[in-house]
C-alpha cells in the first residue's frame, strides 16, 4: 500500500471543526487499504499569525512542498482585522497557491437532487446542475505588479492593482479546461471582458487558438464575464466547463455555490503542473466557503464541502476513482435520507451538527462497502 503524505492545514474559524470530520474519513480510507495516508498538521491564517507572527511559517511551507496533497480548511476572522496587510490570514493561502504553482483551480458546482429546494433559485433551474468552473489561480489581479497604495503630492492617495496575463499562463489553464471537458459534456465556455480589458482580448485570442490547434472536437463559446454572472442565475445548466481568470473565477464561483443550495457544499481542487519525471502534480484541496467566524466553535458548520474536497484529492492526486465515487455516493445518500446541517435545512429534514454529519457519512461508507 503506497504511503501518501497529507498536510492538514485547518486554519481559522470553522476550519478546525470541518477538518476534524475529514480526518475521520481519511482514517477510514487508510483502514480500507486505499492508501497509507500519513497526516501532518500545520498552521495557516490567523492561527499561524498568533503562533509565529506570519500567516504561514517557512517550516509549514516546506511541509506543503513535500506533501502529496495539502488539505486546507479556511482562514480569516475579525480577530485579525488590524493585522498588517502582508501578514493578514489570506496571505498564507495566497503564498501556498503561488509558491506551489497551483495555477488550476477546479470548482465543481453540483446540485444534489435532495438539495434542489435549498437553493434560492427555483428547483427546476438548478435540479441536476453539474458545472465545473476552472479558475486561473496564480495570475491576474491577485498577483500582478505594481500592487500598491501611493500618496500623491496633494496628500491624496492612489491605489493600483495590475491585471496581467501572459500567453503561457492562458494556454496552460485553457488546456486544463479542454481536457476536463472531454471527460464530461465536451463543452467549454470562456468568460472574459474582451470588450473592455486588454487582458480579455489576449485571453480570447489564446483560448481560440488553443481550441483550433488542439481541441477542435470540443465545443467552445466565449461569454462576457458580466453576462456570464447573469446567465448563471438565469439558466445555469447551459454550462459544462467554464474557464475564466482569477478574479472573475472568484466571483463566478461564489454565484455558482449558491445554485447548489449553500456555500457549505462546494469543494475545490487547486493543481500545479504535472512533474514530467513523476507524473504528479502539487495539489491543495479546500472548501470554497470561508471561516464563518459567526458560527465558529458552535459545532453546527457544514463539513460537506471539506469532505468533498478530500474526495477530489482521492480522484485527482491519488487516482483512487472508486474511493472518490464511494465517498460522493455516501454524501448523496446521507442527504437523500434527510440529514441536514443548519445551512441547508428545509421542511421535513433532520438538522444535525458538524460531528453528527461526519459520523453519518462514515456510517454510510461502512454500509455501502459492507
Ligand atoms: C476563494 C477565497 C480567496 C480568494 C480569499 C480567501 C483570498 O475567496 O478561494 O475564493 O479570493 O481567492
Ligand atoms: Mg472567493
Amino acid at each position: 500500500m503506497a504511503t501518501q503524505k497529507l498536510l492538514v492545514l485547518p486554519g481559522d474559524g470553522i476550519g478546525p471543526e470541518v477538518m476534524g470530520e475529514v480526518e475521520k474519513i481519511v482514517g477510514w480510507f487508510t483502514r480500507r487499504g486505499v492508501a497509507a495516508f500519513e497526516i501532518e498538521r500545520g498552521l495557516v491564517g490567523g492561527s499561524a499569525y498568533d503562533a509565529h507572527g506570519e500567516s504561514i511559517s517557512n517550516a509549514d511551507m516546506a511541509l506543503a512542498q513535500a506533501a502529496d496533497a495539502v488539505l486546507f480548511g479556511a482562514v480569516g476572522g475579525p480577530k485579525w482585522a488590524d493585522v498588517p496587510y502582508s501578514k493578514r490570514p489570506e496571505a498564507g493561502l495566497l503564498r501556498l497557491r503561488r509558491d506551489l504553482g497551483l495555477f488550476a483551480n477546479l470548482r465543481p458546482a453540483i446540485c444534489f437532487p435532495a438539495l434542489a429546494a435549498a437553493s434560492s433559485l427555483k428547483p427546476e433551474v438548478v435540479e441536476g446542475l453539474d458545472i465545473l468552473i476552472v479558475r486561473e489561480l496564480t495570475g491576474g489581479v491577485y498577483f500582478g505588479e505594481p500592487k500598491e497604495i501611493v500618496t500623491l503630492e496633494d496628500g491624496s492617495q492612489r491605489a493600483v492593482d495590475t491585471q496581467l496575463y501572459t500567453t503561457g499562463e492562458i494556454e496552460r489553464i485553457t488546456r486544463v479546461a479542454f481536457e476536463l471537458a472531454k471527460t464530461r459534456r465536451n463543452k467549454v465556455s470562456s468568460a472574459e471582458k474582451h470588450n473592455v480589458m486588454k487582458s480579455g482580448v489576449l485571453w480570447k485570442q489564446v483560448v481560440t487558438r488553443v481550441h483550433k490547434a488542439e481541441f477542435a472536437d470540443v465545443e467552445l463559446e466565449h461569454v462576457l464575464a458580466d453576462n456570464c454572472a447573469m446567465q448563471l442565475v438565469r439558466r445555469p445548466k447551459q454550462y459544462d466547463v467554464l474557464v475564466t481568470d482569477n478574479l472573475f473565477g472568484d466571483i463566478l464561483s461564489d454565484i455558482a455555490a449558491m445554485l447548489t443550495g449553500s456555500l457549505g457544499m462546494l469543494p475545490s481542487a487547486s493543481l500545479g503542473a504535472e512533474d514530467p519525471a513523476t507524473g504528479k502534480r502539487k495539489a491543495l484541496y479546500e472548501p470554497v466557503h470561508g471561516s464563518a467566524p459567526d458560527i465558529a466553535g458552535k459545532g453546527i458548520a457544514n463539513p460537506i464541502a471539506t469532505v468533498s474536497s478530500f474526495s477530489m484529492a482521492l480522484r485527482y492526486s491519488f487516482k483512487a476513482i472508486a474511493a472518490a465515487d464511494l465517498l460522493d455516493k455516501a454524501i448523496t445518500n446521507v442527504l437523500a435520507a434527510g440529514l441536514r446541517t443548519a445551512d441547508i435545512q428545509s421542511d421535513n429534514t433532520h438538522v444535525v451538527g458538524t460531528a453528527a454529519m461526519g459520523d453519518a457519512i462514515l456510517a454510510e461508507l461502512e454500509r455501502l462497502s459492507a
